[in-house]
């Protein structure tokens, strides 16, 4: 069975001008332990697919599983399995980076000294054990992700969904937050959804990408390995091939 199946979905929007088709028949599936990238436009239906991953939202028809089970329907069985890492850091700005790290453990009712373990366990894996008493406010963006990162691996989840996580950083500590990042989903062996509009942050995320039209559905699904063999001519011409696949698809 894949880890994630999404067979058919569609996501409907009811809004005052009426019914907006936000996903249309997406059907893809994810292998436990794989590294994909989802890319597609702004506006394309990327964080409501992430959304109904992380049981927020219900689709209207088909079925997004993650093992066999439906994140919306079976909230209690996905408490602690899955961690999102979203574009704007969510951290609470009155917490101590140590007690934000510690936040989702806390949720799940982990004892303090364990919390606290693990938590800086994690924030030394990213570079952070000299901020644990420092607030949000106090470091800069990519500090802020980093706590973000710490959080999600704390949980020790089965799944990490990550929904532009880097867009707002400067380029620099982009590159440099998604390689440790994807270092650390490669140590971990954890199954993982990035989702991105930057084709080339896709192309260096996932070891296959999903590109995605709109509505929502699968336009392109490219291992990128199998696809280039490292070599760097086709690597752009893939590139190419993804950039058309999105610009040939006119949304209706
Ligand atoms: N709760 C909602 N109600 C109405 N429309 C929504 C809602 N959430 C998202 N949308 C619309 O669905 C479309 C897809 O949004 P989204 O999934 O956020 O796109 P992406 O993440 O690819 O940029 C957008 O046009 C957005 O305005
Ligand atoms: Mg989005």
């Amino acid at each position: 069975m894949p880890k994630i199946e999404s067979r058919s979905l569609a996501k409907n929007f009811t809004t005052e001008e009426g019914s907006f088709e936000a996903i249309r028949n997406l059907s893809f599936h994810v292998d436990a332990g794989e590294v994909i990238s989802v890319v597609g436009k702004t506006g394309c239906g990327k964080s409501t697919t992430l959304n109904i991953l992380l049981g927020l939202e219900r689709p209207t028809e088909g079925s997004l599983t993650i093992d066999g089970k439906e994140p919306y329907a079976d909230f209690d069985y996905f408490r602690g399995k899955l961690c999102a890492v979203f574009q704007t850091d969510r951290l609470l700005p009155w917490r101590k980076v140590l007690d934000n790290a510690a936040y989702g453990l806390e949720i799940l009712r982990i004892p303090a000294k364990e919390r606290y373990n693990r938590a800086r366990h994690w924030l030394e894996r990213v570079g952070l054990e000299q901020f644990e008493n420092a607030y949000p406010h106090q470091l800069s963006g990519g500090m802020r992700q980093r706590v973000g990162i710490a959080r999600a691996f704390c949980v020790d989840p089965d799944v990490i969904l990550c929904d532009e996580a880097f867009g707002h950083l400067d380029e620099v500590t982009a590159i440099k937050l998604r390689t440790d990042f994807l270092n650390l989903i490669r140590e971990t062996h954890k199954t993982s959804v990035f989702i991105t509009h930057d084709i080339d942050e896709a192309m260096e995320l996932g070891g296959r990408v999903l590109v995605l039209g709109q509505p929502a559905h699968l336009l392109l699904d490219v291992e990128i390995s199998r696809e280039t063999n490292g070599d760097p001519s086709k690597r752009r011409e893939l590139k190419e091939r993804i950039l058309k696949a999105i610009e040939d698809n006119h949304p209706c």
